[in-house]
């Protein structure tokens, strides 16, 4: 590559300084937009501290309510218009008058696949004076990372129905006290590709060498004897490349058991799309909740989308209780995956400070703070930095 000239060095230096990121904001249903409002706060918060770094916010009203009028969750070209950002922000999808494998698909599955947003990077972390229902843990015994690959296993929508509904020449039978009087079959597959298990797994390894070090390869390999067996195949293959990175295998089921028992021996957990999903929200309960649980969906070479990791919560839609710390940190997440080191240590510095002083806390910590209250001190406290 070309070497810059001095004025080069400066021009670029200078523009470095001034960093300016454009992000679409998604705020979706539900809490969604009660959280979000919080998350794009604390951002502008970070700005308008360090001062070289803006951001301009684009806002998509999609979601349910989109799709109620219009009969999709987003636009047909949607992802055309999502193309011109840097990141994505996303509060959260899912309505009770709308089927969620709807919801799901058009929307969230839409964005993850056609992004490529490979990597679901699932952060467990218990941070300090957060009430943790599991006896006698400490912070530094929950501090783990889950790496759900994010774009294959049993999420692709490959499968069928066949013989829906069709009961014209199904034969009455009862077997074992069931009356079958339909002769449908329905098949759902899991799909695991070479490019697809190898990329996760090394985006594992090298996150573990960040680590503690420490890969365990989450599997069903037991059960799942072809595409569990090739997931496994291919951590093994994988592991040679990163001799300093200490493997293991733990069935999902396992897995379950550990984080309750002894969450202390994970580091980083690499695990297929639908165990990566189900594991993440027994991290999110040993961490303190739902509410402080961030995700991103992360494309390490194009636009990643970053979000809670939990969903709409119809009943506490518009009543200002939820809680925003998930969100405030996924948007921390984001500044980290552009590059905004300082900007991203202040947001983490800032959560932890506001639950450690513990005067501001929402319902699910036991608290009586509105969602408003929650991030205005986290403003408070970045702009006190
Ligand atoms: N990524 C997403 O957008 C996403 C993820 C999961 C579920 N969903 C959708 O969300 C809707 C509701 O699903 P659900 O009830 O299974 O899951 P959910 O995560 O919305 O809520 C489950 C429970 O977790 C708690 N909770 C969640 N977020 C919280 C917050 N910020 N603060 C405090 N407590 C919080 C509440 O007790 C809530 O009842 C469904 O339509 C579902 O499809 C969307």
């Amino acid at each position: 590559m070309r070497k810059k000239s001095v004025a080069e060095k400066f021009f670029w230096s200078q523009e470095k300084e001034m960093a300016k990121h454009r992000i679409a904001v998604i705020p979706g249903d539900g809490i969604g937009p009660e959280v979000i409002r919080e998350g794009v706060k604390v951002l502008e918060a970070v700005s308008k501290n360090l001062g070289g770094i803006t951001f301009e916010f684009s806002y998509f009203p999609w979601g349910c309510e989109y799709y109620l009028k219009n009969g999709q969750m987003m636009p047909q070209d949607g992802l055309e218009k999502l193309k011109n950002f840097e990141a994505i922000y996303l509060g959260a999808i899912g309505d009770p008058k709308v089927p969620d494998h709807i919801s799901l698909r058009d929307l969230l599955l839409k964005i993850r696949f056609g992004f490529d947003q490979y990597v679901n990077l699932r952060p467990v972390k218990l941070l300090e004076s957060i009430p943790c229902p599991l006896k006698n843990k400490k912070p530094e015994d929950i501090d783990l990372v889950v790496v759900r690959e994010n774009t294959e296993g049993f999420y692709t929508g490959i499968g069928g129905r066949h013989k829906k509904g069709d009961s014209k020449h199904a034969i009455y039978a009862k077997i074992n006290k069931v009356f079958a009087d339909s002769e449908e079959i329905v098949t759902q597959e899991g799909v695991f590709s070479q490019i697809g298990v190898e990329r996760i797994m090394k985006y594992s390894f090298k996150l573990a060498r960040k680590r503690k070090k420490h890969l365990t390869c989450c599997t069903k390999s037991n059960a799942l004897n072809y595409s569990m067996v090739y997931w496994d195949e291919i951590f093994k293959k994988i592991s040679g490349q990163y001799p300093d990175v200490k493997t293991d295998f733990a069935f999902v089921d396992a897995i379950c058991m550990w984080f309750i028992k002894n969450p202390e021996f994970f580091d980083v957990i690499v695990a297929p799309n639908l165990f990566g999903d189900i594991i993440t929200d027994l991290g999110a309960m040993i961490q303190g909740g739902m509410g402080l649980a961030p995700g991103g969906n992360i494309n390490p070479h194009g636009i990643s989308m970053f979000e809670p990791i939990h969903g709409s919560a119809p009943k506490y839609t518009g009543k200002n209780v939820a809680d925003p710390i998930a969100t405030i940190w996924a948007g921390q997440m984001m500044l980290e995956e552009l590059g905004e080191k300082k900007a991203a240590s202040m947001i983490m510095e800032a959560i932890k400070k506001v639950l450690k002083e513990g005067k501001v806390r929402t319902k699910d910590l036991g608290g009586t703070s509105a969602t408003s209250e929650v991030g205005d001190t986290i403003v408070e406290s970045i702009l006190k930095m």
